[in-house]
């Protein structure tokens, strides 16, 4: 462990400051220090995706991001896409088409799709599949994944929001 630093930076929205090691990761902190544990601890080595979030709009896997990269960044989380209690177009879409089973990799597979919508409001089936594939489903669900990516550009008329 290096020493502690205070590291500052957007989440959901809020600013937020806090002090740690800056070569913890992105994930821990967002878990550990600031209570928001609906982004996953899947693998831990940048293979699954099941810690993905946006930086800058951009997915990243928060497990592989030293906290210290996202240093005046801002971050969102599965917590911060809903409005309210509207729920983001892409969450109601997983929800409309039963696109998980065990849950566990819903989250990143729902910030993954909204990074990829934001960059391609309308993608193929083929541009569905490789926008997705950083992100793995140990169940399986891929096909009601890519149907719930489809309704979701349904949702939005072909443009996130
Ligand atoms: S937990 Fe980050 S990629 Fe698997
Ligand atoms: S629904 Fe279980 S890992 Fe995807």
């Amino acid at each position: 462990m290096g020493a502690e630093a205070a590291v500052r930076f957007t989440v959901n929205g809020e600013a937020r400051e806090v002090e740690t090691d800056p070569d913890r990761t992105l994930l821990d902190v967002l878990r550990e220090d600031l209570g928001l544990p609906g982004t996953k601890y899947g693998c831990g080595e940048g293979q699954c995706g099941a810690c993905s979030v946006l930086v800058e709009g951009r997915r990243m896997n928060a497990c592989r991001t030293a906290v210290s990269k996202v240093e005046g960044r801002s971050v969102v989380t599965i917590e911060g896409l809903a409005k309210g209690d509207e729920l983001h177009p892409v969450q109601r879409a997983f929800l409309e088409e039963n696109a998980y089973q065990c849950g566990f990799c819903t989250a990143g597979m729902i910030v993954a799709a909204v990074a990829l919508l934001e960059a391609n409001p309308a993608p193929s089936d083929d541009e569905i599949a490789a926008g997705m594939d950083r992100n793995l489903c140990r169940c399986c669900s891929y096909p009601k994944i890519v149907k719930a990516v489809r309704r979701a550009v349904e949702l939005t008329g072909g443009g996130a929001r």
